[in-house]
């Protein structure tokens, strides 16, 4: 262990001050980059092997590290099967994720409908850029992103969100049907 490891309970109680001094959502995010950042450096504290074994179904496996009781500042290591990943899908909060082990391609969407029509959406792809260990991606609320790992390896990132993205009633799109529904994740237990 490193003499400044920088621990996920220590991770949590910045986040609880930064989350009480920024209500601004932009300043909160500039704040929590170097931090998760910090936490990532450390994985040796929160990073274990089984978490190295992505849910074969789902293609990637979400194992939690925190999560208040009211749902709030949820904090999970993210592995990452090649050539799997997500649909396009927003998060319902703010997220902030760091690379731990191994490149992510995420690629961005914008939303050109209102929202009005149940079950569809319009998206626009605007952007692409591989994020690596060592880099931090900070997503406002209302991002909506694809996150695939496109290396022969299983990657590695830490995740922190506002509030738990199964307590956000957010969405998963198909751009090419142009539709939305909800998008609900298979935790891993905790062990
Ligand atoms: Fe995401």
């Amino acid at each position: 262990m490193t003499t400044d490891a920088y621990s996920i309970p220590q991770l949590v109680a910045d986040l609880r001050r930064v989350r009480a001094e920024y209500p601004d959502e932009h300043r909160l995010l500039a704040t929590v980059r170097p931090l998760a950042l910090r936490a990532a450096e450390s994985r040796e504290l929160w990073l274990e092997d089984h978490m190295l074994a992505p849910d074969r179904e789902q293609g990637f496996s979400l194992f939690p590290l925190h999560e208040e009781p009211d749902h709030s500042l949820a904090v999970f290591a993210f592995s990452w099967l090649p050539d799997r990943g997500t649909p396009p899908h927003d998060h319902g909060t703010w997220a902030v994720v760091a690379g731990v082990v191994g490149p992510e391609w995420n690629t961005f969407w914008r939303r050109l409908d209102d929202g009005s029509r149940p079950g569809q959406a319009k998206l626009e792809r605007i952007g692409a850029k591989m994020f690596l260990p060592g880099e931090v991606l900070a997503m406002p609320t209302g991002t909506i992103h694809q996150v695939w790992n496109q290396t022969e390896a299983v990657t590695v990132s830490l995740h922190i969100y506002g509030v738990h993205i199964n307590h956000t009633g957010r969405s998963q799109f198909d751009p090419e049907k142009g539709t939305a529904e909800p998008y609900i994740a298979r935790v891993a237990r905790q062990r």
